[in-house]
């Protein structure tokens, strides 16, 4: 697949990117500053707000072939609601204009709560603390932009609620709606996993539209 990563230097997109560029995909790598180049990997430099360039990357030359999928792996910091809503608003039409699959990373706030209190994650202060609103209520805006979005073909990939640097296992529990914890109640996933669920969503695409996954320590029976 031609897979084209926006956000491709951050935390997920680079895992997300040395992730598929080693199943052999060719990766577009998109962010405004460009990364290093990597096995199967072309680091671009692009402005998810620039919609013309991004159109151009995934559209494709006589060349190189339109883009397969796109992932919109992008985060600022402080969060910007507005800037998150408008960038997923663009690629979703790009994408729908020109037939491409899109995968999104998102936010945990946006799944139900597990504990049966049926509050989303983002409203429950048992998960997201008082300091993590903003960017827990703009994930939701995000899922919603995509909800509402007549055209596109996506999916929104919720992490779970600890997302960070670590080792690449290969395993992991998939879910739909629902905040996951693992074997050791532990709502967390290695950004390097997260990458290898993200390559496999694309590979393999489920019929959800929001999924999420959690670490697995125990190896599946065999
Ligand atoms: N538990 C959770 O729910 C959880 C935890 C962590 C992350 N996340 C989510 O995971 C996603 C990725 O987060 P991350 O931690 O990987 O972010 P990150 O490390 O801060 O990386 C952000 C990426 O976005 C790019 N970017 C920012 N503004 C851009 C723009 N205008 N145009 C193009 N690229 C732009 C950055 O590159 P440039 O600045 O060079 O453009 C960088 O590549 C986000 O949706 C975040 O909310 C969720």
């Amino acid at each position: 697949m031609r897979i084209a990563v926006v956000g491709a230097t951050g935390m997920v997109g680079s895992r997300v990117a040395t992730e598929a560029g080693a199943r052999g995909h060719q990766v577009l790598a998109l962010s405004r500053r460009p990364g290093r180049e990597g096995p199967n990997v072309t680091p671009i430099a692009v402005g998810v707000t620039d919609s013309p360039a991004v159109r151009e990357v995934l559209a494709g030359s006589a060349t190189n072939g339109a883009a397969d999928a796109v992932v919109l792996t992008v985060r600022t910091v402080p969060v910007d609601q507005e800037f998150l809503v408008g960038a997923t608003r663009a690629v979703l039409d790009i994408a729908a204009q020109l037939g491409i699959r899109v995968l999104v990373v998102g936010g945990a706030g946006a799944l139900r709560s597990p504990d049966g209190s049926d509050l989303p994650v983002a409203d429950n202060p048992a998960y997201v603390p008082a300091e993590w609103n903003t960017v827990a209520a703009a994930g939701v805006a995000q899922l919603r932009t995509c909800q509402a979005h007549a055209g596109a073909d996506w999916v929104y990939l919720s992490p779970p609620a600890l997302l960070e640097p670590g080792e690449r296992t290969g395993r992991y529990r998939r879910g739909t709606d629902t905040l996951l914890t693992g074997a050791d109640r532990r709502s967390w996933i290695s950004a390097e996993d997260l990458a290898v669920a993200v390559v496999d969503e694309l590979e393999t695409a489920g019929p959800e539209r929001l999924v999420t996954v959690v670490h697995r320590d125990e190896r599946p029976a065999a």
